[in-house]
């Protein structure tokens, strides 16, 4: 009789530990969903290269030519989208040379065009203007800096672009 206590206490401890254990295998997973993505990247901006085809497809010493960047694969912390849009860049190639600017205006973001009568590039929006190198015009609009560089290589005949957003509406060029 003397122990029967001690088994009474033995029970409550084991049953309090048993309810503890499986309330936290029922609490973890939905604690899990309701802090996810808590500390993951929540948006994944490629950084490999894209390829955008043939070198050969950009003659040498031809006007700029708009091309879209497309990555092939984009993920968030819940979904993986194909084939994006990220924006546009424009391309030349000179000698042995190729070039690429990123056709997104760096004051607020709009499509910049390029006029073949003016040789310059031109934003729609706030009429900023660049020359056909790319170097801002003076007093034409807002922007206060030249348009962007993007990285371009020939990898096997291919060109290989790897897309930049940068930070807009600043001087100094900043990757946002
Ligand atoms: S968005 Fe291009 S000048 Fe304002």
């Amino acid at each position: 009789m003397a122990d029967e206590p001690d088994r009474r206490g033995f029970l409550k401890v084991a049953t309090g530990m048993l309810g503890g254990g499986l309330g936290l295998v029922i609490a973890a997973p939905a604690l899990r969903m309701c802090v996810a993505p808590t500390g993951a990247e929540t948006v994944t901006t490629p950084h490999d290269p894209i390829d955008l085809g043939l070198v050969e497809q950009l003659k040498v010493g031809a006007p700029w030519h708009r091309v879209a960047i497309i990555a092939p694969v984009v993920k968030d912390a819940w979904t993986t989208a194909r084939d994006i849009v990220l924006g546009g860049a424009w391309l030349r190639r000179t000698d042995a040379k190729v070039e690429a600017l990123s056709a997104v205006c760096p004051h607020l973001g709009c499509a910049v065009g390029f006029d073949e009568t003016a040789k310059s590039f031109l934003c729609p929006c706030h009429n900023s203007t660049w020359s056909e190198s790319g170097g801002l015009v003076a007093n034409t609009g807002p922007a206060q800096r030249d348009l962007d560089p993007l990285p371009i290589e020939v990898h096997d005949g291919r060109l290989r672009l790897t897309w930049v957003r940068y930070k807009l509406d600043t001087a100094t060029r900043e990757p946002a």
